[in-house]
């Protein structure tokens, strides 16, 4: 038994997620905690809002409420959803909590003890219109390094290049769209990254098994032109971790904060001490090498424009402090889901919400389609006919009415109870080394989180079962030889229980309602095949269970089509 932490990129609070949101982060990070713990590993899970900065004043401002009521307010909205997406979170905390305060401030002096801050009196942008400071999501502009016209002051979400908002051409506000922007003096503090690049560098090209796409990118920031550059770590906002604070190694900083990408991966240690205060359970033993982490492994999800921060700025956090925290071991990134022809964006409204989606359909089948679609090796897109399709037939036609057809016939002729094994057949023996080769293959591919060919290869297995059955026909054979159609269908509703225990980290409710009509609650990991189809002793009552999975009409396809085509209201 191994000990796995996991952490999934923390949404901003401000607004409901999109599908697109979900997949690169929180949903595979979920199939993998979920597999891990279905293997019996030890696994802590760790999620947040990520609630400082610009985008929450501005959502709240928009909002009309008070900064903190409404962070109080979206967190609770957000953890319900991710409740209903069945995201199997330890802990879903929030980047405002007083532990992830007293962290952020602490790494701040830890960094500042090692020479790794300065300070920096520079020129900022102030919006004379507006009254204020305008710090990186006040200001847009036009991305200096690929033209893109909407680009924010902190980063492009177009090239995803990390920005400074001086950097962009045309700069507006974004509170009154004014253009009568002005450099005034202010005082913050960088974190000398440049001085943590050869360091940084080796790490990454330590990182051999890493996704390319995780290597690339930390390359590009590292190597491309002037290399890594310092970032100013502190802002002009009343909102976050204040910067000025007891025992601080500077002075003059009051009514600045510090970034919300320097608190917000922070938290990742802070959640896992919120959870430590609420379950009375150890979070050093997960984070502190001097206190027994030298033994975790840790992975991230991410979508690919927060690679920067994870490869680059949190290690020169963690490494910089020169205290003994545990650093990331595997960075699993994601490309973008776009949604129907162009791009799910929360500005705009476009796209299928999470709150939306489970509106129209459990969560199973998003879970499915995403999983099973998602943008690994490029960028995928989510079309309505693609997830009908999907639904339809990997869930319905094949696994769905699996269970169905060999529930439902044992029912019928030989009563709701699991018949007596018999002697395996060749057909059985067959199909058994079938099994155990597609379930190495899953295994391999969940073990090194390659969350498509898992799918792929999870319903490779769903089939062998339901080509088992058609070519098995106890419906014909019952007519000749009761015993041996009794043999069959108990050796089909024991591969039925480790479907619900293989599918369970992609269709979690769907499993829990397999073995629910089963009437089982062993939910062990199938290490030896052959004793996992021993395991319901004849007799053994179960019930047929409801439909799993309904399918899609036309007519709903095009309904939703329509629905989500314009603007979220
Ligand atoms: O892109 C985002 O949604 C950010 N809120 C992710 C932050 S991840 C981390 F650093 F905590
Ligand atoms: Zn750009």
């Amino acid at each position: 038994m191994a000990r796995h932490l996991i952490t999934s990129a923390i949404p901003y609070i401000n607004g409901i997620k999109h599908l697109g949101n979900l997949v690169g982060s929180q949903l595979p990070a979920d199939l993998y905690a979920r597999y891990l713990r279905g293997r019996g590993h030890e696994v802590m899970f760790i999620c947040a809002t990520d609630e400082h900065g610009t985008p929450a004043e501005l959502a709240a401002a928009k909002a009309g409420k008070p900064v903190a009521a409404y962070c109080a307010e979206m967190h609770d909205v957000q953890a319900a959803i991710a409740g209903g997406f069945r995201l199997s979170f330890d802990h879903f905390g929030r980047s405002s909590s007083p532990q992830n305060r007293a962290l952020t401030q602490h790494f701040a002096k830890a960094l500042a003890d090692q020479g790794l801050i300065r300070e920096v009196t520079e020129k900022q942008m102030y919006s004379v219109t507006d009254g204020r400071f305008l710090p990186d999501r006040y200001i847009e502009g036009t991305c200096p390094n690929c033209g893109f016209d909407s680009a924010r002051g902190d980063q492009c979400d177009n090239c995803t290049k990390q920005l400074d908002p001086v950097d962009l051409i045309n700069p507006r506000s974004v509170i009154s769209g004014s253009t009568d922007l002005e450099m005034r003096e202010t005082k913050h503090l960088f974190l000398r990254q440049s001085a943590m690049k050869d360091k940084l560098a080796a790490w990454i090209d330590s990182k051999t098994d890493w996704p390319v796409l995780s290597t690339s990118i930390a390359k590009k920031w590292l190597f491309d032109g002037e290399g890594l550059q310092d970032r100013g770590i502190t802002r002009d906002l009343s909102w976050g971790v204040p910067a000025q604070f007891p025992g601080a190694p500077w002075a003059g900083m009051e009514g600045k904060v510090f970034y919300v990408w320097f608190d917000a991966p922070i938290e990742y240690i802070a959640g896992t001490q919120e959870w430590a205060e609420k379950t009375g359970g150890d979070w050093a033993r997960w984070w502190r090498l001097d206190q027994g982490a030298g033994d975790v492994t840790y992975t991230q999800f991410m979508g690919k424009d927060n690679v920067p921060f994870h490869t680059l700025s949190f290690p020169s956090t963690i490494l910089g402090s020169a205290e003994p925290w545990k650093l990331v071991d595997y960075i699993k990134s994601f490309n973008y889901l776009n949604y129907d022809g162009g791009q799910f964006s929360t500005s705009r409204g476009r796209g299928v919400f999470m709150d939306q989606a489970l509106g129209i359909l459990p969560s199973d089948y998003w879970r499915w389609w995403l999983l099973s679609h998602a943008p690994e090796s490029a960028d995928a897109e989510f079309t309505w006919e693609n997830f009908q399709a999907s639904v339809n037939k990997d869930l319905a036609d094949v696994l769905g009415n699996l269970v169905s057809r060999v529930t439902k016939f044992c029912n019928s002729k030989f009563g709701p109870e699991m018949p007596a094994a018999v002697a395996m057949t060749e057909r059985e023996t067959a199909l058994m080394a079938q099994f155990r080769d597609g379930l190495a293959a899953y295994e391999k591919a969940m073990d090194e989180i390659h969350v498509r060919r898992a799918a792929e290869e999870l319903r490779g297995l769903w089939v062998l079962g339901n080509e088992y059955l058609q070519a098995a026909a106890p419906w014909s054979v019952v007519k000749t030889d009761e015993a041996a159609a009794r043999g069959i269908i108990a050796f089909a509703l024991h591969l039925i229980r480790l479907y619900a225990v293989l599918s369970r980290p992609f269709i979690p409710d769907a499993a829990q309602a397999i073995m629910t009509a089963l009437n089982c609650d062993d939910w062990s990991w199938p290490e030896d095949l052959d004793a996992a189809l021993t395991v319901l002793p004849a007799g053994h009552a179960f019930a047929v269970p409801e439909n799993l999975f309904r399918k899609i009409t036309d007519e709903e396809r095009e309904d939703w089509a329509k629905r989500f085509a314009g603007r979220r209201e």
